[in-house]
């Protein structure tokens, strides 16, 4: 393990200054692992929570050298501008509860940047955006012992304090940070702490098992629903119009013939064009 880096101001990334003053009952009371430069804070959470550590062990990392998104896309993580965490949970829900966590964690995510004095919002399943370019993204992998999950591990990165010229040039339009959008630095500390305060009360609706109010808050912060999309499913892409999110975390696309379809996994892109000109063509 590495010290953190100290950046100055509040931001140096340790399991004290993170547990100074947190207000929570039970994340972040646990252990809190830092690390300086990783592979990726996701597997080091795996390796731990495979040795019997904790739920809320949290995993932070100054940097990631192979930081990863969903889809196998790769997550730029540059050191001393990001916050990457990984939190090892032991949900005692069925398999099909899994893509509500993925929810779960993006209406803490938001909310914790709201407290920051930003207007996030949400895309399905994982994109936190702000003014439409993506500044956070949630990474739920888990582990099943026969056909129960044994431990997952949500993985959150958030692009802090992150200049322009950091992102790769592939993302740069696509990308923002907390500092672009609100014009000054922010504390990593400070809203890491925050989101451990949001995640606490939105997991401890996900373990009774109240994904209604979960869909509720995350539909408040939603920027799919009722615009035209696409949606890049395995053998085919989809047009239509996302009318919902149900309690079980899939997306209703309902296409220009008017049947309704239930997205599970996909990639979703918010259409500028009619999305009834075209529908569901084979790829
Ligand atoms: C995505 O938008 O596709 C998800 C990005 C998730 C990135 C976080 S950073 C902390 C954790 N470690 C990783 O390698 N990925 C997640």
């Amino acid at each position: 393990m590495y010290p953190c880096i100290d950046k100055g101001f509040s931001d140096r990334l340790s399991s004290d200054a993170v547990k100074r003053g947190l207000n929570t009952e039970w994340l972040g009371q646990q252990p809190i692992f830092c690390f300086g430069v990783v592979e990726t804070t996701n597997i080091e959470a795996n390796r731990l929570a495979r040795e019997g550590t904790p739920e809320g062990t949290l995993v932070v990392a100054d940097g990631q050298t192979k930081g990863r998104g969903r889809l196998k896309r790769s997550w730029a993580s540059p050191p001393g501008t990001g916050l990457y965490l990984s939190i090892v949970l032991r949900p005692t829900c069925a398999p099909n509860c899994f893509p509500a966590l993925t929810l779960t964690a993006g209406v803490a995510t938001a909310s914790a940047i709201q407290q920051m004095g930003l207007v996030p919002q949400l895309k399905w399943p994982n994109d936190i955006l702000i003014s439409g370019k993506k500044v956070g993204g949630i990474l739920t992998e888990a582990v099943f012992h026969k056909k129960d999950i044994d431990f997952a591990i949500l993985g959150i990165g958030i692009n802090v304090n992150t200049s322009k010229e950091a992102f790769p040039d592939s993302f740069r339009n696509q990308a923002t940070s907390l500092r672009l959008g609100l014009g000054e630095p922010v504390s990593r500390v400070e809203l890491l702490q925050n989101l451990l305060i949001k995640f606490e009360h939105y997991y401890g609706l996900f373990s009774e098992g109240n994904f209604s109010s979960i869909i509720h808050s995350w539909s408040e912060l939603d920027s799919t629903l009722g615009s035209g999309v696409e949606v890049a499913l395995p053998e085919s892409r989809l047009l239509g119009v996302a009318e919902a999110v149900e309690p079980d975390g899939t997306l209703l696309v309902r296409d220009r013939s008017g049947h309704l379809h239930r997205i599970v996994a996909g990639d979703v892109v918010h259409c500028r064009i009619d999305p009834f000109t075209v529908h569901h063509e084979k790829k």
